[in-house]
């Protein structure tokens, strides 16, 4: 062995820098399985509490980029453009973004996440759709993206296989919200999946990993500055997180929400943020000249049915069951439900949406433990949002559930998650900045 797993892990608990050499053994050996998780968690936690310099940072975006394959898409004629998310809660954008990009012959390879924290993940509001399988391989991940001009899936066991695993034990350990982390995460399996270039919604506020817009500017430089190192281009859209996006929250009820969003309907703030960061792909791809004729090319494949027929056809390719797409009214719904209703007259001020997403994991929606199995059907819906007003004895929120286990710490948690003020506020900002 050419270091001692321990030494790195001292190194980074007393604040010294690392070598590209010493994280490139340390993400190897780890892949490999050389390496345990304890002695992974505890360098991940030294990481989280000294942080990683811009070199370290680009050094491990870079080990774990190259921990597995990096696919070639040079056998699809078309530009490809993706799009990630830092993570938010009830963040369903990518469910209808994702074919209205392809609808306008754009290729959108999308290697999506898990839950992470208290933020839903994108593979696992798929696999509500009962049967649609996210583990592809490479050879499929290929072939779907060519037959529908979309792809959503796992990781396949050759892409950054270093995130794969890291994520899943940065979810339980607590060392989620580290910028560089989250950078070497995103990047490495987005530059793994070969698209050109990449727009990166870059969340801010209470629900999200990043709470303050200077943390979000920070980690949309860290972000651009790192790609960059890598030669890909890079655009950072900084947007609220401080209320749920939509008002579905958990899998299968956010996969309906999505739906509702490809026919053409949804609520209002999923639809912007899906045209406005479908703007700047189709600006990415050349497709446009602005970001607002892209905006308007979005709106019309959701208008048209034309999203809706891409979604369905990945459905269908994914092995997922249609009829549940075609009518949502099939998709199994939790067997009980529980309002929370508002203490005082006023308008909603703030939303702590952390509160909101760890509630859903509470009923079931979300992971505890790497091995917890997920409620699909389980999760919260919003009814009242910044601005709205409220009269004592209203319900702010359902949650839905089967299992009563982590009801009356749900319900607290919806409860304090809200403020309630006697002064409407002002108009909540959806995007705040596009940085690169
Ligand atoms: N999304 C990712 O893919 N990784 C992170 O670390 C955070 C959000």
């Amino acid at each position: 062995m050419q270091f001692r797993p321990y030494d790195i892990i001292t190194a980074k608990r007393d604040g010294r820098a690392h070598t590209r050499d010493e994280i490139m053994f340390f993400i190897d050996g780890y892949t490999r399985g050389d390496i345990p998780d304890y002695q992974v968690s505890a360098w991940l936690m030294a990481c989280f509490l000294n942080g990683l310099n811009e070199d370290e940072t680009y050094f491990l975006t870079d080990a774990m980029l190259h921990s597995g394959s990096i696919l070639d898409l040079k056998t699809i004629h078309k530009p490809k453009v993706d799009k990630h998310s830092t993570g938010g809660v009830g963040d369903k954008i990518s469910l209808a973004l994702a074919p209205a990009v392809a609808a306008c012959g754009v290729a959108v390879p999308m290697t999506s996440g898990r839950g992470l924290g208290f933020s839903g993940g994108t593979l696992d509001k798929l696999e509500s759709i009962p049967g649609f399988n996210v583990n592809l391989s490479e050879h499929e991940f290929v072939q779907v993206l060519k037959e529908v001009g979309y792809v959503m899936s796992g990781q396949t066991q050759t892409l950054a296989p270093a995130d794969r695993k890291l994520y899943a034990l940065r979810d339980v350990t607590g060392t989620v919200e580290n910028l560089s982390l989250i950078t070497a995460s995103i990047l490495s399996k987005k530059i793994a999946e070969g698209a050109d270039s990449i727009v990166m919604d870059v969340k801010s506020g209470s629900g999200a990993f990043m709470k303050t817009l200077d943390g979000s500017r920070s980690l949309s430089h860290s972000l651009t500055q790192t790609a960059e190192k890598l030669g890909k281009k890079l655009t950072c859209i900084i947007s609220n997180m401080g209320q749920p996006l939509g008002r579905a929250v958990g899998n299968s009820l956010e996969v309906i929400e999505s739906i509702e969003c490809l026919r053409g309907g949804g609520p209002d703030d999923v639809v912007d943020l899906v045209t406005i960061l479908g703007g700047h792909m189709l600006k990415h791809a050349g497709v446009v000249e602005s970001v607002e004729g892209g905006r308007e090319m979005i709106q019309d494949k959701l208008r048209s049915g034309e999203a809706l027929e891409r979604f369905i056809h990945s459905v269908q390719r994914q092995g997922g069951a249609i009829e549940v797409v075609e009518d949502t009214e099939r998709f199994d719904r939790a067997g009980s439900e529980v309002s929370v209703a508002s203490q005082e007259n006023g308008y909603v001020s703030s939303i702590n949406t952390e509160d909101i997403g760890t509630a859903a994991i509470f009923v079931g929606a979300g992971r505890f433990t790497k091995e917890d199995a997920i409620d699909p059907s389980a999760g919260v819906n919003i009814h009242k949002k910044i601005g709205d007003s409220v009269e004592t004895g209203e319900a702010l929120a359902t949650l839905h559930f089967n299992n009563r286990s982590g009801l009356e710490r749900a319900i607290a948690l919806i409860q304090d998650a809200y403020e309630i003020g006697k002064q409407e506020p002002a108009a909540f900002q959806l995007v705040h900045e596009v940085i690169g």
